[in-house]
């Protein structure tokens, strides 16, 4: 895919499938604005990635600096072709246990973010041409998995948002990609050490696809959705879970 000139904005940018379509877009020819609030990481990245990556410590919870960032791109580099939402931490409970101040924390982070992403970012994109926005959901936006609240809420609304956004936010493309299990620290952030190493072990065992997803996975399905080629796709689902979404116990029983 060719991205020559593009301005791309990609939060949760340093690490895991935020950092790989980062640099997906890089050899493109893309400039990313890579937005993240941890540092370290952004610095290590952008230590690999060179001068395409425009490194951008922002809190995408904090719509002042939401607003902050956009004003910053418009003066930097005014225009901004693509916005990936795809920054996000899980929080994965059971409804009867779940917190207030977590609660809140994971609806910040995977929906309200997103909203004021759009909203401040809307005219630059707009003015792209074929500028669109790509929200990275969750095939947990779609399938019931155990104990994924308010995770798994949080990943519908945001597939609910990306289609109105279609009808509501015109002249900007809205799509949504839905990541199956994806090796990135997310998965031990979660699960700890030893439980995602046995993960990663067992699970590609059940999927159709016999592996656990890589970033560049999704960031194949991302650099897709961005570009020319796909300037008639608008307000599209994307599973890219490998085929996990498609199991059900009928089909495990016979495998
Ligand atoms: N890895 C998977 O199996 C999987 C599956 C389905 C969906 N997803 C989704 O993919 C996206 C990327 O996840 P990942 O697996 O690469 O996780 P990751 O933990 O590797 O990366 C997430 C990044 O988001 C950043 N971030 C978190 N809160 C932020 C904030 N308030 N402001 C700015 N940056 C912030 C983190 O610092 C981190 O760099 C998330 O939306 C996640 O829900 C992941």
């Amino acid at each position: 895919m060719q991205f020559d000139s593009w301005v791309v904005m990609v939060t949760g940018a340093a690490s895991g499938i935020g950092l790989g379509t980062s640099k997906r877009f890089i050899d493109g020819g893309a400039t990313v604005i890579a937005v993240d609030i941890n540092k370290e990481n952004l610095a290590k990245a952008a230590s690999e990635l060179g001068d395409k990556y425009v490194s951008k410590v922002c809190d995408i919870c904090k719509v002042s600096e939401i607003k902050t960032l956009m004003a910053d791109v418009e003066n930097e580099f005014g225009r901004l072709d693509t916005l990936v939402n795809n920054a996000a931490f899980a929080n994965f409970q059971n409804p009867e246990n779940v917190e207030e101040a977590s609660y809140d924390a994971e609806m910040t982070v995977l929906v309200k973010a997103p909203i004021f992403l759009v909203k401040h970012g809307a005219k630059l994109l707009r003015a792209a041409g074929n500028g669109s926005v790509i929200n990275i959901a969750s095939a947990a936006a779609i399938v019931s998995i155990d104990n994924y609240c308010p995770y798994g809420i949080g990943k519908a609304a945001v597939l609910k948002f990306t289609q109105d956004s279609v009808i509501s936010v015109p002249g900007i493309r809205h799509n949504a990609v839905l990541p199956g299990l994806i090796d990135t620290p997310i998965l031990p952030n979660v699960y700890g050490d030893e439980a995602s190493a046995m993960l990663k072990e067992e699970f590609p065992k059940l999927l159709p696809c016999k592996r656990v997803g890589q970033p560049d996975d999704i960031a194949k399905a991302v650099c897709f959705l961005a570009s020319d080629d796909a300037d008639y796709v608008n307000g599209t689902t994307m599973l890219v879970d490998g085929g996990m979404s498609k199991l059900n116990p009928f089909s495990m029983m016979q495998s």
